[in-house]
């Protein structure tokens, strides 16, 4: 059985070393190049191809794979959104995702941006940089003295919240589906402008489809307390940053941390040291005090880059086999 795996970044080559000593009967050839139709081909001979990209999975893209032969398709990440499942249906494309490779990984990441928020470390630590030791005017605030509005009580969500339990935060939080056991702790408040309206920060922990779009905007920023801290680490468009930012420019909102933005593909994961950016908003968002920027990197640790090899393999060695792992894709 051969898989072949496209776009492996040298991040994820130990992971993949470690797949490999665990599967030595399974032959494992990779490249770093993303799935085109002009790159289909070298998956020839493969029964399953496994996949990243931000790339669209075109209909040429998808008819360019089945050509050579592989129709099982395994994504190393979550999102689906970027393929064509007409044509996948057409052709019949075994496809399979990551739907949980690491909560934790991004809980902590919004957690620990909230905390930096909080402590005022980024403008602390400029300060320490030029050699000012001083303590003031850095004076933090305490996550116990907060009460943290959570949008979003799923797999992330959860975790997130018992992170915040730990600092003795007072938490709430809202969910379209509650869960019964934070139900069950009276967690849960019956309205988003109920959060808005109680929270001291609030963390974003829902999907960014189309109707959660822009679920953060001027009405709902209005709704919110005065000076309220704001975390962004699930998708860019459930904020109209133009919003954000007269939010930031009118003190309304405090402080606030992005992981996520809507205009990132292309501009995130690369290098633009001593260039200038494509987008003003960024560059002026980069330069504030309050503002924490991260390039979509809160999934980004060696354990949620391991659990999306691992299982993204397990799944294209199951589908090899004509069976059907528990993380394929219904569609
Ligand atoms: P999940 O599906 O387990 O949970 C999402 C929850 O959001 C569900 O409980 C759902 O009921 C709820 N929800 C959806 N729309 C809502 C709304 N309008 N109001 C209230 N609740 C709503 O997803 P998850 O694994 O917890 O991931 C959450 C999001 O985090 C993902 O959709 C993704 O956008 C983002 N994410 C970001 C990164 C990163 O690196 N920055 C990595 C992975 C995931
Ligand atoms: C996701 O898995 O949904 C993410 O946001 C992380 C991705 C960039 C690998």
């Amino acid at each position: 059985m051969k898989i072949f795996a496209y776009g492996i970044r040298d991040d994820e080559k130990p992971s993949l070393k470690d797949w490999e000593a665990a599967n030595p009967e399974i032959e494992v050839d990779y490249t770093q190049e993303l799935l085109t139709p002009e790159t289909a081909k070298l998956a020839a001979g493969a029964d399953s191809a496994v996949v990243y990209q931000q790339l669209d999975y075109t209909r040429e893209t998808l008819e360019a794979l089945a050509a050579v032969g592989v129709t099982n398709l395994s994504l190393r990440n979550v999102g689906t959104d970027n393929i064509d499942f007409d044509a996948a249906r057409e052709l019949k494309f075994n496809i399979s995702n990551v739907p949980v490779y690491s909560p934790n990984a991004i809980a902590e990441h919004s957690m620990i941006q909230l905390s930096r928020l909080l402590r005022r470390t980024k403008p602390m630590d400029e300060k320490v940089v030029r050699h000012d030791l001083r303590w003031a005017p850095t004076i933090g605030r305490e996550m116990r003295m907060q009460t943290v509005g959570i949008i979003g009580t799923g797999h992330i969500g959860r975790v997130a919240i018992n992170i915040l339990k730990g600092f003795g935060a007072k938490v709430i939080a809202y969910d379209k589906y509650p869960n019964a056991e934070l139900q069950a702790e009276g967690l849960y408040v019956d309205s988003l402008d109920e959060l808005f309206a109680q929270a001291d920060a609030i963390s974003l922990y829902v999907p960014g489809v189309p109707e959660n779009q822009h679920l953060i905007n001027a009405d709902s920023i209005a709704k919110m307390k005065d000076g309220v801290v704001l975390v962004n680490v699930a998708r860019g468009n459930l904020m109209d940053l133009d919003a954000v930012i007269d939010g930031l420019n009118s003190g309304k909102i405090a402080d606030f941390a992005m992981d996520v933005y809507e205009n990132e593909v292309g501009l995130f994961n690369k290098d633009w040291e001593g260039k200038e950016f494509p987008d003003p908003k960024i560059a002026d968002l980069i330069a504030r005090d309050n503002v924490l920027v991260t390039p979509h990197i809160a999934f980004y640790t060696t354990k949620a880059v391991q659990e999306m090899v691992h299982q993204s393999f397990d799944a294209a060695v199951a589908f090899a086999k004509g069976e059907t792992p528990a993380i394929a894709v219904k569609y």
